[in-house]
């Protein structure tokens, strides 16, 4: 079994001589560095850095590599381009970050010292921290099914040096704070990428009770007889063809007890989205695994919350279900009686992440008293052909908290983009037969039908969100800082958001 990538581990460097197999070097390329910068970190590799910068090697593009080597104690240099000081954000910082881990990777070098000074002077917040989420999730692959792969390392230790006194103590506490999340955020894309053959409703839970056993998470699972009991039909019903029967996880954080205040996240985990009876041709079963990535994500920021202590009260809800093909799965047509009283007709098997989480949003609403609701969910394909995988699609009937995730996805990089549910699109899911239809059966609007479906599902005094992440949670080119496969998208965004809130 090979490890999940690479884990890096930050210590700080002593002074005296530099420790591990290379210098990193982060430095901005435009203006050029100031000459006394540059010249304290070329007392620790003999000149290379203003060799370097002279020629002008340093290209502006954000993550460009030099490379060069010496005689002596520092035998190689890696000077990593942060480019134009008046672009750099934090995203680059990490883009630059998770450049220098791929590059120690290829080498396969087990060891660095990180010169921190050329962060320093970016005026960034939380620089070294931002460095160290980059590297983090760079270092990321999912190989445990793998045979042993000796070149790449479990994991290589970064050594933090700095030229003030202070400053290595300080990128430190960054350090570790982003760790921390980015554990987090690994945690979310190895349960995403975790086969259905594994991963089942069933298995999900037995995941998150784990989950809540090394930390102050309290999880309970509701199963079928429960379900029933509480009349979470639609749960049920995209559950009943696949041999493990959908449940709902829940998972609760209270970081302020004395608050009345509770953010309650709603995830989609369809642990294997085959269509159901409307069945999906084979390329677009491709990564059906993925859907249950808005469930895991859920689990993810609740991990996070708990090891963070975060200062605020959050629940958890994973609807999860697999849409299998037999002779026990639902069948277009059936009409469902929701958990809320509404009738469904089922026009499309393949429209079933709506009448999950219709019912844990239902559910949400009268068990948890939610000051804010937010769910996160693969739910259309439509949302890409929209927005890309440039922005997740946002939905809701709550300008603030919109406007909030909004600001929180500009900070974190993973950005939103609203669109809209006016009344206009309510003849979309009007059915002839029930209270509503879950598809509209043709392709107008696919990502604001899932919306308006599920609005359906909320009171209007209920503060309520949709994240529509069906593009955003996988990357085919590994472009993103985080490299191919899930990326694990809300997990950062909606800590951020909790942080920006408070209580
Ligand atoms: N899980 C899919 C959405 C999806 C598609 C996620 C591609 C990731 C990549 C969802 O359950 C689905 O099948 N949606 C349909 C809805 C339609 C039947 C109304 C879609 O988007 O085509
Ligand atoms: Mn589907
Ligand atoms: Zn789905």
């Amino acid at each position: 079994m090979t490890p999940n990538g690479t884990a890096y581990g930050f210590v700080s460097g002593g002074a005296g001589p530099l420790a591990g197999d290379v210098l990193l070097v982060p430095l901005l390329a435009k203006p050029q560095p100031p000459m006394e910068l540059v010249t304290r970190v070329d007392r620790l590799c003999g000149d290379a850095v203003s060799e370097l910068v002279s020629v002008k090697a340093v290209r502006e593009d954000v993550g460009h590599l030099v490379h060069t080597t010496r005689r002596g104690a520092c035998r190689r240099v890696l000077i990593i381009s942060l480019g134009e000081a008046q672009k750099l954000t934090p995203h680059e910082i990490r883009r630059a970050g998770a450049s220098a881990a791929r590059w120690l990777s290829a080498e396969g070098l087990k060891s660095a010292t990180l010169w921190i000074d050329g962060l320093a002077t970016t005026r960034v917040d939380h620089a070294a921290g931002e460095w160290a989420m980059g590297m983090a999730l760079a270092g990321f692959r999912f190989a445990e099914y793998k045979e042993a792969d000796e070149k790449v390392p479990a994991k290589v230790r970064v050594h933090i040096r700095s030229s003030e006194s202070g400053h290595v103590a300080r990128a430190m506490r960054e350090i570790r704070a982003a760790l921390t999340l980015a554990t987090a955020v690994n945690y979310t894309r190895r349960l995403a990428h975790q086969p259905a053959n594994v991963i089942n409703p069933q298995s999900l839970a037995s995941e998150a009770r784990a989950l809540g056993r090394g930390s102050k998470l309290k999880c309970t699972v509701l199963n079928t007889q429960r379900l029933k009991q509480l009349g979470l039909n639609g749960l049920i019903a995209v559950g009943q063809g696949a041999r493990y029967p959908a449940c709902l996880i829940q998972v609760e954080y209270r970081g302020v007890p004395r608050s009345r205040a509770r953010t309650v996240l709603v995830g989609k985990a369809i642990t294997f989205d085959t269509g159901g009876y409307c069945i999906k041709p084979s390329s677009g079963l491709e990564g059906m695994k993925f859907d249950k990535c808005g469930g895991v994500t859920v689990l993810g920021v609740l991990k996070a919350a708990a090891d963070l202590k975060l200062k605020c009260n959050l629940t958890g809800l994973v609807a999860a279900a697999e849409n299998a093909v037999s002779d026990k799965a639902y069948l277009p047509g059936d009409i469902l009686k929701m958990m809320s009283g509404k009738t469904v007709e089922v026009i499309n098997t393949d429209a079933e992440g709506r009448l999950v989480l219709a019912d844990a949003l239902w559910y949400a609403q009268q068990k948890l008293k939610p000051t804010a609701l937010i769910d996160v969910a693969t739910l259309t394909g439509g949302v890409g052909v929209s927005l890309g995988k440039v922005a997740a699609g946002v939905m809701g009937n709550d300008d603030s908290l919109v406007a909030d995730l909004g600001e929180a996805g500009r900070r974190t990089h993973e950005r939103l983009w609203r669109l809209p549910l006016w009344d206009d699109y309510r003849s979309l899911i009007k059915s002839t037969e029930a209270d509503v239809r879950n598809s509209a059966g043709k392709r107008d609007a696919h990502a604001i039908v899932g919306g308006m479906f599920l609005k359906e599902f909320v009171k209007e005094d209920v503060p309520w969100v949709h994240l529509d992440i069906a593009a955003v949670s996988t990357d085919e080119n590994g472009e993103g800082p985080s490299g191919k496969g899930a990326t694990g998208f809300g997990v950062r965004l909606l800590v951020e958001f909790l942080r920006l809130r408070g209580a």
